[in-house]
């Protein structure tokens, strides 16, 4: 593969024509965004659990499938995994064998081959699906979600996976307990998520803020941002809709 960028931190990304957006932010890196964005947050909230059923929004690269099996093996984690990811690019997905990705994940190379070529994985511990379609007709099929790695691409460019009708279907397959982890802090995607049932945090784990989302308040070390107060300060703010 040619178009390999390469990010802040030495792991590379691509740049989408389609979306006209790189997948990820380069100057953060894309392993590092990987791990304090979305792999951390949700281990630091899931510590007493012995199965995880993880929703990966979307595939991509692999960089949140990648970077959470990386972080167990690392971590030497007693746990096993349930991941479930859509992704409508498909080629992309059979390109992954050839990607240059970095050292951390030397030893998983066995998994991405086998992603790339099966689009599925299973051993002992972790048991990926990557399904080649539509995310909106996919999440409708699942249930007992602990955890969604929400990493779609913007909402300007990606609107059906940041809407108040996309989150609702999200709500309905999450457990009481589950976590939504996303880059997005822009407050019509905030108002999506509330509006469809889930509290919003606020966390900064590197340079740049990030949005939480729970089903219920939480006693954790965030930011709560109340969304009732920020629309009654801007009327204007409004959430996506399909
Ligand atoms: C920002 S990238 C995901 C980055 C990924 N987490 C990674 O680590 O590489 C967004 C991905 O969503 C996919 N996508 C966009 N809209 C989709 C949809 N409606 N259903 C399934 N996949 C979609 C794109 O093809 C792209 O691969």
């Amino acid at each position: 593969m040619t178009n390999h960028i390469p990010t802040q931190d030495g792991s590379n990304t691509l740049f989408s024509k389609k979306y006209n957006q790189h997948f990820h932010d380069i100057k953060t890196g894309a392993i590092l965004e990987s791990m304090t964005k979305h792999v951390i947050p949700a281990f630091k909230y899931h510590t007493n659990k012995a199965h995880l059923n993880i929703l990966d929004i979307c595939f991509g690269i692999g960089y949140n499938t990648f970077s959470t099996i990386y972080f167990i093996m690392k971590n030497n984690l007693k746990i096993t995994l349930n991941i479930y990811s859509p992704e409508l690019d498909g080629e992309l997905i059979d390109s992954l064998h050839d990607f240059d990705f970095p050292s951390e994940f030397n030893e998983i190379k066995h998994i991405i081959q086998c992603i790339s070529k099966e689009k599925k994985y299973k051993d002992d511990f972790f048991d990926i699906e990557v399904k080649i379609c539509d995310a909106r007709q996919y999440i409708k099929t699942l249930h007992n979600i602990d955890v969604v790695y929400q990493d779609a691409f913007s909402s300007d460019v990606n609107n059906e996976l940041w809407t108040y009708e996309y989150f609702k279907d999200i709500y309905n397959v999450c457990n009481d307990d589950a976590i939504i982890t996303t880059y997005s802090v822009a407050t019509p995607v905030r108002l999506s998520m509330y509006k469809a049932g889930f509290e919003i945090y606020e966390i900064k784990p590197v340079k740049k803020k990030q949005t939480l989302g729970f089903k219920n308040k939480q006693n954790i070390e965030a930011k709560y941002i109340d969304m009732e107060l920020k629309q009654q300060r801007n009327k204007e703010a409004k959430a996506i809709h399909d």
